[in-house]
């Protein structure tokens, strides 16, 4: 096992909103971290001097303003995206487009500036084409490695995690369901066919259950009736995401989480199956596996949609 580094620098990009204050209080607390970096476009220095009083060794800092960003982003092993803004009832993640494109755009272009090696967490919607607007972006840059733009989906997989342990009365903590595809409505694909430990659902449980899984950010937008989407589970996904990411820079074996990266396991460029992560980054993207013919069906009216989605973000990146 080689290990390379054992203290890393970390900065989050939206650090000063729903998502990314609590990710930050997430990220203040992982002794993996020694170097955390705010940068927002106003209050950094309010959210750094009040989690600067926690009590871990880490070090945080305020940036605040696109002046500051590059000084936010050198030397950072790990860059955690947030910023944008989120949805209100009645809105897709799409319908964030507009606004969002172009912020995970001039991000990422400071971000190939002044850390092009970093690994990149891409949590900003819609992220089916954030991450392809990234991955455009260090590639006109000549600065693009793919193992290193993740889109972060691990809510989806925490989400499909408590509902299935909730309908088998499993411990929390047993359950693992994989989940493939995307990050946005029928793109986000459970395969509860692999859920560990092994489970049988019936065709209507299954059903049920996937449907709410695709639905359940929309779930979180409705309840909050306007004050946004998810916020608390998304920070815990988003620090669970950051942490494996560095376990696996870090040179520990078997780290694995779903992403949506850059991919060969179906003829889409971009597609979230279960990845490797190592000191490279995602070291290696895992196949999809056995499925069944529910899932199959799903996954081909997905590829539909994701198609579309990836090449909004490149023509919006090319244009
Ligand atoms: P929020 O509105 O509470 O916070 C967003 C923050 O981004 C604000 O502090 C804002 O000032 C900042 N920001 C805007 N433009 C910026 C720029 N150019 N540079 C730096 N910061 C900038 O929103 P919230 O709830 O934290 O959501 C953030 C994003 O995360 C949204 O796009 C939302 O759709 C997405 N999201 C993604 C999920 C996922 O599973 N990947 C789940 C939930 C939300």
């Amino acid at each position: 096992m080689t290990v390379t580094k054992s203290q890393y620098s970390v900065a989050v990009l939206g650090a000063a909103g729903g998502i990314g204050q609590s990710l930050s209080l997430l990220l203040k607390m992982n002794p993996l971290i020694s170097d955390l970096r705010l940068y927002d476009l106003a209050n950094t220095p309010g959210v750094a001097a009040d989690l600067s009083h926690t009590n871990t060794t880490c070090q945080v800092r305020g940036f605040m303003g696109a002046d500051q960003l590059k000084d936010a982003l050198k030397g950072a092993d790990l860059v955690v995206i947030p910023a944008g803004v989120p949805r209100k009832p009645g809105m897709t993640r799409d319908d964030l487009f507009a606004i969002n494109a172009g912020i995970v755009r001039d991000l990422c272009v400071a971000c190939t500036e002044a850390c092009p090696n970093a690994l990149i967490n891409i949590i900003s919607n819609p992220v089916n084409s954030t991450v392809p607007i990234a991955s455009e972006v260090f590639k006109k840059a000549g600065c693009y490695d793919p193992k290193k733009i993740f889109g972060v989906t691990t809510l989806d997989i925490v989400r499909s995690n408590t509902f299935v342990a909730e309908a088998k009365g499993l411990d929390i903590n047993d359950v693992d369901v994989p989940v493939i595809g995307g990050h946005a409505g029928i793109t986000i694909l459970p395969l509860l066919s692999q859920t560990y430990p092994k489970c049988d659902f019936t065709a209507e449980e299954a059903d049920k259950l996937t449907v709410r899984i695709q639905n359940a950010g929309t779930e979180v937008v409705e309840a909050k009736a306007g004050a946004g989407s998810a916020t608390l589970s998304m920070a815990y996904a988003a620090a669970r995401m950051a942490e494996a990411c560095l376990r696996g820079l870090s040179g520990e074996p078997d780290v694995y989480e779903c992403s949506y990266v850059a991919s060969n396991i179906t003829e889409l460029p971009y597609f979230a199956t279960k990845v490797r992560l190592g000191p490279s980054g995602a070291d290696e993207v895992m196949p999809i596996g056995d499925i069944t013919e529910y899932e199959a069906d799903w996954l081909a009216k997905l590829k539909v949609e994701l198609t579309g989605s990836i090449q909004k973000g490149v023509d919006f990146a090319n244009q």
